[in-house]
């Protein structure tokens, strides 16, 4: 169903150029976001550490309820403003907490975005590695160790990734890498699907098998929550700005329902898969150590290279992984500068290139404090955590929720629902609308709130983490 309807108004502060030219171009750009080491990296590291198949169980409700009715309302919201989100809270109005409202959205990925670049150096580091025919060292114990503390060569790893990235936003190919993904994600999915059939078909790796899909109640704790949900906005690229940027470029007869989903599946498969290659393998090949299953962030670099080395030829299949990772991760990291560059355009008048020097700046500034958190600066923890994990506390688990209530707060004070509805429904039906309905208005607020002082309660240690 189409209606015009105020959409010449509405549309009027977006560069015509600035649109995607189809739906297709829209879901390319919005999965390329969500699918990155959230779901390869992050995914089955939490999933391990938080309770196996009782994690995968919340986070799979969470994301069918929660990530559902953000997703769609900040794609309505950008897409009715033709704003990013400090542009878009302020459309409705200049109280103050509007402008906080926007700007918490706006500062996510500027923050995210180094130690994303980080990680993506440790991607870079495996990719040349196996391509130099390294695998037997990078399947050693303690190799990862020893590479992120040498923080010399974890940096120039770091700075390659960060830089690759920019050069795409400065260079303003970005269309172009998003067709190539049309051939690389596919790829990995296949590459994936062979790697976890053969890591849960080893021997010993069926209790990893239970583990991640059976829920037992005894693994539950408020934290599988906590670190679900976080999980859960990080992976599908939530509360951050994001898709009220994507939305704003996004065309008024594009169907924002259909998108949504094939988003939500897409990226939570990848997820799964890449929790099935992982965690049964850790039950198989780490000699019976199921301390294994806590080493978060390192979990994917210590047990993907065993699994490599014994599948036979793992030169190949650990450059081809690595590689398609690395791309992965490229598409993530591109879509957090550019909402970042965007908003330094929009809310400072810098001129692109300079908001995207500014933006590289802040990267390199912040990134290398997460790089020398594991090297010459280990001594240094931020409550008990090191730098880049504070970092991915600081922005999934205290300041999402809170940009996320924001967006409830925006939606249930000003903007209302059946305005979302309206909008959502000048391209589409919206079929879930009164899932919509209900989860915005009786839980997102109230469970958001509970969320945040978990959170909050984990740091000062009243609650395990
Ligand atoms: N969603 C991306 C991933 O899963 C990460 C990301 C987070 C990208 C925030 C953009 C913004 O890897």
């Amino acid at each position: 169903m189409k209606n015009e309807k105020n959409s010449v108004e509405k549309q009027s502060s977006v560069k015509q150029g600035a649109k995607f030219s189809g739906s297709l171009g829209y879901i390319l750009a919005v999965a390329g976001s969500a699918v990155g080491l959230g779901n390869i990296w992050r995914f089955p590291y939490l999933a391990a550490k938080y309770g196996g198949g009782m994690f995968l169980l919340v986070y799979l409700i969470l994301m069918l309820t929660f990530g559902y009715a953000l997703m769609m309302s900040e794609t309505a919201l950008g897409r009715m403003t033709g704003k990013s989100p400090v542009g878009a809270f302020q459309s409705f109005g200049n109280k103050k907490w509007l402008k906080v409202g926007g700007w918490i959205n706006a500062i996510i990925p500027i923050l995210i975005a180094p130690y994303y670049c980080v990680i993506g150096g440790w991607v870079v580091k495996y990719l040349f590695e196996y391509l130099r025919g390294n695998s037997t060292e990078l399947s050693t114990d303690g190799y990862f160790t020893t590479f992120i503390s040498d923080s010399l060569s974890a940096e120039i790893c770091f700075a390659i990734f960060a830089i690759m990235g920019f050069s795409v936003i400065v260079a303003g190919v970005k269309h172009g890498i998003e067709n190539v993904s049309k051939i690389v994600m596919p790829m990995l999915v296949v590459l994936a699907v062979i790697t976890a059939i053969y890591s849960v078909t080893r021997p010993g790796a069926w209790e990893g098998v239970k583990y991640f899909l059976i829920p037992n109640f005894k693994n539950f704790s408020i934290m599988t929550v906590v670190a679900a949900m976080g999980q859960m906005f990080y992976s599908l690229s939530l509360a951050m700005g994001i898709l009220y940027t994507y939305g704003s470029y996004l065309k008024k007869d594009a169907d924002i329902e259909k998108s949504t989903k094939q988003v939500e599946v897409f990226d939570t498969g990848i997820a799964v898969l890449a929790g099935l290659m992982i965690i049964p393998a850790v039950f198989a090949f780490s000699g019976g150590d199921m301390k294994t299953l806590q080493a978060g962030p390192s979990l994917m670099f210590i047990t993907l290279p065993k699994v490599f080395e014994s599948m036979g030829m793992p030169r190949i299949i650990g450059s081809v992984f690595f590689f398609m990772v690395l791309f992965a991760a490229l598409t993530s990291a591109i879509s957090l500068f550019e909402t970042s560059v965007a908003t330094f355009v929009d809310e400072l008048g810098l001129s692109r290139t300079k908001s995207s020097f500014l933006m590289l700046g802040i990267v390199l500034l912040l990134g290398t404090a997460s790089v020398l958190g594991f090297g010459a600066w280990d001594f240094v923890t931020v409550l008990g955590m090191s730098i880049l994990d504070f970092f991915d506390f600081l922005t999934n688990s205290l300041m999402m929720p809170i940009s996320a209530l924001f967006t409830c707060v925006l939606i249930l004070r000003v903007v209302g629902r059946d305005k979302i509805a309206e909008e959502v429904k000048l391209s589409s039906r919206f079929k879930r609308q009164k899932l919509y309905d209900i989860v915005i208005k009786y839980f997102a607020p109230a469970f958001l709130i509970i969320i945040f002082i978990s959170s909050i309660a984990s740091v000062f240690g009243w609650i395990k983490i």
